[in-house]
């Protein structure tokens, strides 16, 4: 049997935080949750407890201890909040993979804060260049966790990396999660990928497609 992962969520108590962490709890991971506020996150860890007995979950008041027990740390926080998080783990950080779901969106959710050239991502991962940064978990929206099925159809989640056992690692950590993983390329990719989230925001916004929209790709 495979060793058991231990996964830290930073910004557990937010949307996304809280959907991952949920789908999360169903697989064979240790879960270490932290936030802001430690009642929050408490009262989550009991919430994932009650509802799956054989979840392996806690909450720790701090990012810097839960990153310093992961091997896997997700950034569910958000962007402006990114460089704050990257300073106080990257000491614990190092050679782990970190998860980057963020959308660098600005105020008006019509652009993003980031260059052409560059991505939430790859900022992160120059904030923690010993790190492995994977993009994941930014084209899916929290609400489609609790059923990651659209049309009977199960929701693409499109990951990016330079480190491919980290891609592995994560493709099977997103399937645990509900989606159908794609790899969609190195580091550079996330650009694409926040880009693609925004267009779809945009869409739900125009059309009101109740925040349960997702992306398909079929194929014969
Ligand atoms: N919502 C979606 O459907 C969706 C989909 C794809 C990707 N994303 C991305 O996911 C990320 C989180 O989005 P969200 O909608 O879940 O936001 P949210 O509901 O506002 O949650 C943000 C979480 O981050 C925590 N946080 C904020 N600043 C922090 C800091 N400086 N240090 C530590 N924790 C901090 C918050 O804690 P407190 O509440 O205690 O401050 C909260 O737990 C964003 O980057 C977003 O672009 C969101």
């Amino acid at each position: 049997m495979q060793t058991k992962q231990t996964i830290a969520v930073i910004g557990a108590t937010g949307n996304m935080g809280a959907a991952i962490s949920k789908s999360l709890a169903k697989g064979n991971y240790r879960l270490l949750l932290c936030a802001n506020q430690q009642e929050k996150a408490q009262a989550l860890a009991q919430e994932i407890a009650q509802s799956n007995p054989n979840a392996d979950v806690e909450a720790l008041d701090c990012s810097v201890n839960a990153s310093w027990e992961a091997d896997i740390i997700i950034a569910a926080v958000p962007y402006e909040a990114e460089k704050e998080v990257a300073q106080k783990i990257k000491e614990v950080a190092n050679q782990k993979i970190v998860i980057s779901i963020a959308n660098p969106l600005n105020q008006t959710y019509d652009g993003l804060v980031t260059a052409p050239e560059t991505s939430a991502a790859e900022e992160l991962q120059k904030l923690l260049p010993n790190s492995k940064v994977v993009k994941a978990f930014n084209t899916t929206f929290a609400a489609d966790f609790t059923t990651p099925v659209i049309d009977g159809k199960q929701v693409d989640a499109f990951i990016a990396g330079n480190d491919e056992e980290a891609l592995q690692t994560v493709s099977e950590l997103v399937q645990t999660a509900g989606f159908n993983p794609i790899v969609a390329g190195k580091l550079p990719v996330s650009g694409t990928l926040e880009r693609m989230q925004l267009l779809l925001i945009q869409l739900n916004l125009k059309n009101n497609y109740n925040w349960l929209a997702g992306w398909k790709i079929l194929h014969h």
